[in-house]
Order: C-alpha cells, then structure tokens, then sequence
C-alpha cells in the first residue's frame, strides 16, 4: 500500500467514526442527525474527490496529451494553416508563403513552456488557443478564426512536429 492511500483509507476510517460518534450523540428523529449524516457524506465525497484528482502539483499527463491528438493528422497541418492564413501573421516552416512577422514564429514551439505566454504547452490548450485565442487572451492580435476542434487538432499535430527556433 503506498504511504498517500494508507493515508486516505486513515482519512476516510476517521470520517467514518466522527460521523458515528455524531449520529450517536443525537437523538434519532430530532433532525440533528440527519444533518450530521449529510455533513459527514459531503466530508467523505470531498475526499473521494481529492484523492481522484491528485496532488496539485502534479507533473504534466503526458498520457492525456497524447490522447488529446489522437487520430490527428500532422500532414493536413500545412494546407489547412495556408488555408486559414496563418502564415501572414507567423514563420511556419514547411507552409509555404508562410513568413509573417506579426506573431512569433511557430518553429520549435513543442521547446516553448506556454502558448501564447497564456497556457500551459500541452496539446490540449494548444487545441483551445488555435480555436479561439481571444477568449484565453483578450488582447491579442490573433483573431478567432474559425478554426474547428479536428482542424486545430491537425494543425497542433503539425505543429509540433517542428523542431528548432
Ligand atoms: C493576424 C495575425 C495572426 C494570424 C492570422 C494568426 N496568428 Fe497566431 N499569433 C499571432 C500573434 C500576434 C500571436 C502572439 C499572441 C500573444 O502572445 O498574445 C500568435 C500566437 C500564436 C501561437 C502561440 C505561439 C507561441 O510561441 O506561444 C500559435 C501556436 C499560433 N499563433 C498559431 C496560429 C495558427 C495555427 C494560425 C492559423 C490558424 C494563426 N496563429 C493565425 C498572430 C496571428
């Protein structure tokens, strides 16, 4: 057993006898038990929740991530960021015409620690901030444009194919 589950299961064995001492110290019927009963569900449903979402400073799920783009097509990148004009704005290499000078350039973005300097650089916030940048940036210069959750999820693919920058 790992030292973190001991620690629930003591957690949850805690919970549990407070609630029966509580139950016992009222008398059925007078309304204060059920109270305490409820109150002692929601403290053992806080638990279950906590230990299902981990430790806050969790390391990145990389497992996730990959889900996140999977099915993606990293070869439909190119044509649909020339589509959708991204390379006015962005240096995108292997997307022809693609030189702008408005935005960062987009080599190498898999070695950048956030999107944008807004979200985290995994391919899900990725996939949010090609969909609609304003909403995670509301000052940014790059528009919504358009772009649907399988074409964001290609284009992130392609994207991160891209080394150097
Ligand atoms: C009108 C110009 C413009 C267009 C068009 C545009 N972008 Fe951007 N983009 C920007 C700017 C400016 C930033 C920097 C955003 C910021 O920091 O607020 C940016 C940021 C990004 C980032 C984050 C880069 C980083 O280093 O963090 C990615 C990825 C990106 N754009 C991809 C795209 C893609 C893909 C398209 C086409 C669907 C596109 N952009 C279209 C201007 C543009």
């Amino acid at each position: 057993m790992s030292r973190r589950r001991t620690y629930v299961v003591a957690t949850v064995l805690v919970a549990l006898s407070c609630a029966a001492m509580g139950w016992a110290a009222v008398r059925p019927g007078d309304g204060i038990g059920h109270r305490t009963w409820v109150a002692a569900g929601d403290a053992l449903r806080h638990v279950g929740d906590w230990y299902r979402s981990g430790p806050a400073d969790r390391q990145p799920d990389w497992d996730a991530a990959s889900l996140a783009l999977q099915g993606a097509d990293a070869s439909r990148g190119p044509d649909l960021m020339i589509a959708h004009g991204c390379g006015s704005c962005h240096v995108i290499p292997g997307v022809s015409g693609a030189r702008g000078t408005v935005g960062p350039s987009l080599a190498g973005l898999r070695h950048r620690s956030y999107v944008a300097g807004v979200l985290p650089n995994d391919p899900g916030s990725l996939v949010r901030w090609l969909m609609n940048p304003t909403v995670h940036a509301p000052q940014t210069a790059m528009p919504d444009l358009g772009v649907t959750e399988r074409q964001a999820r290609d284009m992130a693919a392609y994207l991160y194919t891209l080394r150097g920058g």
